[in-house]
Formats: structure tokens, C-alpha cells, sequence
């Protein structure tokens, strides 16, 4: 087999460069380890900065988006159990965020690709990546029915997460360096049978730790609390569930609404960069060359970032034969990595209650929490950062 940019994962990054690649009539295939269904059903995240809404609905995956996500002009940070709104709509130069499920990104990019004479192999496991210091690498992999296959490629993207063979196939040492922090949390997240508490998403500072109430439609709630990494779900019932968020979230005239839980899950909280996102013609996006902690939101928009400029700099070279942009993707896609992984380090550690963490460091979160509600100079660095700078 043969094409021109062999796509190694079907998450956001992997799914939104073969659009955007197509757009410009470059030819790619994505190579996809997972089935359709489990991607379609893994639940993520959910906040979309503008320039991911607009780079969705440039490529022609924005309607259902339009239609159904939620468009929030604000977001609370509530600590000493009151609320303190953050306008990022007045504070970002009328730039918001919508509430869309990463899932539901998913759907939408998968069922356009298919339409749009897309090529996407799922269940194939993706082996190794041969020859990217060559001029044409190859994937060997393994389709859905056992059968070894090789895949030769102009370009390969490496779109396949933190824990896929791409980022490995860049040396480490001789040419990788992993920066990396584990934080001493994780996040307990749940899905709920409930309309919304609140119409914009609360970020809680709270002494037993940090908590979000969040959403994903006008009967279901997206609710997280900090919890220990190592902790297990059959760990907490339901009833010990709704008993920690309200005693992080509710007071104060505001009450958390209870429903039936139907997913839960921990994720943990780590901050890692891999540099350089380049090797020879082998190019990384997304989880597979950063991971942010969740405190943010920052991941899927990071990753579409990536592919905006990878998918440039690619039409680039079929277009003019010019590699100039091509030479400068890790330049120019660090620059807005390490500014998403800043945002989401310091929204952690304002927000997070962590097991080593002095009185000292309770006085000075209350401090900076008072500053970034009260001065608007300080609530402006988080609204403009949160809902994320143009994708350029
Ligand atoms: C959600 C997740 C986040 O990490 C965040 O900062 C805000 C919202 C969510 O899943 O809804």
C-alpha cells in the first residue's frame, strides 16, 4: 500500500489533519488500533476554545457542533464557598468557549471522513515506524484480520497518544528529551442523570480538594473531584460520591443536583512535552508529543493546534515543494504547547489541594485566588489563556 501521509491514530489530531489534508488534495491513511465504536463511546473532556470551533466548521464538521453544543461567555471559580465570575466574553475580546463532548468531535470527524472518501483502517495495530530519516518511511502494521501489512508514506503523523509507538520511534536522549511532571492527584469524574446546577462551569478551591461541575446537555452533568491517583472506582459508591462534592461544592445558597451516575473513571494528572516533535519525516501531534493535566481543558485544543500547522506546512510542500514550514513545525507548535502546558500547571496548582502542601500554601492559593477574582488585570491572563489565542 501507498499514500502520501500515513496518519498513525483516529483520535483529534489524527482525524482533523486527514480533513484538512484532504481539503488541500493531499492524500493520507489513518491507521487506528482501537474499533469505531470504542472511540466513539471513550468519554473525554469537553470544552472547545473558539479556534477548534472554527477550525471545525472551516473543514465542514462544525453543524452538529453549532446545533447542539454550549456556548459559555463565562466560567466561576468558587472558593471559601462563594463564586466569583471570570466574563471571558468582556475579559477575551468577545472570544467564549463551547461545551461539545470530545466524543461527539469524534463522531463528527469520523462520519466526515467516511463521507468524504476517507481512508481509515480500525483495528489495525500499528507496529513500527521504519525508515523516517529516509525519504519514504513505512508503517508495518497489523489489520483487524491478523494479516501483517506495510503502509509506504511521503510523511508520517504521529497521532496516536501518549502511549503509541510514534513518540518511541524518535530516539531518546540522542534526539528526544521528555520534560515531564507527575502531580500527586488524580481526577475522580463521573457522568450524571441530572439537569445542570449551574449555567457555567465551577471551578472549586476547596480544603479536602480541588472539584468541577461541569456539563454535557441539559440532562446530563460532567462532575469531577481531585481524588488519589492510585485510588480505585469501586472504591467509592455512589452515596460516598455525592457526599464529597457536596462537601466541596454546595453552600452558601448553592446546591449541587443529584441524578443517577452512569460512568465513572480516574484520570491521572501529569504535564509531559516531548521535543522535538520532528524526526526525519515523522511528525507528532497531540497526546502523542504532550500531555496536560485536565485542570483547563487544553488537550484536544492543543492537539488541534498542532495539525493546523502541520497541515500548512504539508500543503506547503505538495503545493511549492518549499520546506521551510515543514523545518519549523517544532518551533512553531512548541510555542503554543508550552503556553497550553503553563495555563494548565498554573490552574492546577491554584486550584488543587495536594497531600504535601503546607498552611503556607493554602494562605498563598487564597491570595492569588483573591487576586485573579478582584484584579482584572490577573482575571484577564486567565480568560484570554482559557479561551485560547487564534489558531494563526
Ligand atoms: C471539562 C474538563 C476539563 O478538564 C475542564 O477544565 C473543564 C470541563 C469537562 O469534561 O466538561
Amino acid at each position: 500500500m501507498r499514500t502520501q501521509v500515513g496518519i498513525v491514530g483516529a483520535g483529534p489530531a489524527g482525524l482533523l489533519l486527514s480533513q484538512m489534508l484532504h481539503l488541500r488534495g493531499i492524500e493520507s491513511v489513518i491507521i487506528e488500533s482501537r474499533s469505531r465504536e470504542a472511540i466513539e463511546a471513550t468519554i473525554r473532556a469537553g470544552v472547545l476554545e473558539q479556534g477548534t470551533v472554527d477550525l471545525m466548521t472551516e473543514i465542514g464538521a462544525g453543524d452538529r457542533l453549532k446545533r447542539e453544543g454550549f456556548v459559555h461567555h463565562g466560567i466561576e471559580i468558587r472558593y471559601q464557598n462563594r463564586n466569583h465570575r471570570i466574563n471571558l466574553q468582556e475579559l477575551a475580546n468577545g472570544r467564549v468557549i463551547t461545551v461539545y463532548a470530545q466524543h461527539e468531535v469524534l463522531k463528527d470527524l469520523i462520519k466526515l471522513r467516511l463521507e468524504t472518501g476517507g481512508q481509515i483502517l480500525f483495528e489495525a495495530k500499528v507496529e513500527a515506524v521504519d525508515e523516517v530519516t529516509g525519504t519514504s518511511p513505512k508503517l508495518r502494521f497489523t489489520t483487524k484480520d491478523g494479516k501483517a501489512q506495510k503502509l509506504t508514506c511521503d510523511f508520517v503523523a504521529g497521532c496516536d497518544g501518549s502511549y503509541g509507538v510514534c513518540r518511541k520511534t524518535v530516539p531518546e536522549d540522542t534526539v528526544r528529551k521528555d520534560y515531564f511532571r507527575v502531580y500527586p492527584a488524580g481526577w475522580f469524574g463521573i457522568l450524571a442523570k441530572a439537569p445542570p446546577s449551574s449555567d457555567e462551569l465551577i471551578y472549586v478551591h476547596h480544603e479536602r480538594g480541588f472539584a468541577l461541575v461541569s456539563t454535557r446537555s441539559p440532562s446530563v452533568q460532567r462532575l469531577y473531584f481531585q481524588c488519589d491517583p492510585t485510588d480505585k472506582v469501586e472504591n467509592w459508591s455512589d452515596d460516598r460520591i455525592w457526599a464529597e462534592l457536596h462537601a466541596r461544592v454546595s453552600g452558601d445558597g448553592f446546591r449541587l443536583k443529584e441524578g443517577e451516575i452512569f460512568q465513572k473513571g480516574i484520570i491521572p494528572l501529569r504535564s509531559i512535552v516531548c521535543e522535538p516533535m520532528q524526526h526525519g519525516r515523522l511528525f507528532l501531534a497531540g497526546d502523542a508529543a504532550h500531555s496536560v493535566p485536565p485542570t483547563g481543558a487544553k488537550g484536544l485544543n492543543l492537539a488541534a493546534a498542532d495539525v493546523h500547522v502541520l497541515a500548512r506546512a504539508l500543503g506547503a510542500h505538495y503545493a511549492s515543494n518549499s520546506s521551510d514550514l515543514l523545518e519549523a513545525y517544532t518551533s512553531t507548535a512548541l510555542r503554543r504547547v508550552w503556553r497550553g502546558q503553563w495555563f494548565s500547571w498554573y490552574m492546577t496548582q491554584l486550584l488543587h489541594r495536594f497531600p504535601d502542601a503546607s498552611d503556607f500554601d493554602l494562605k498563598r492559593q487564597l491570595a492569588e485566588l483573591q487576586l485573579v477574582t478582584s484584579s482584572r488585570a490577573a482575571a484577564t491572563t486567565i480568560a484570554e489563556n482559557y479561551v485560547g489565542m487564534p489558531l494563526s
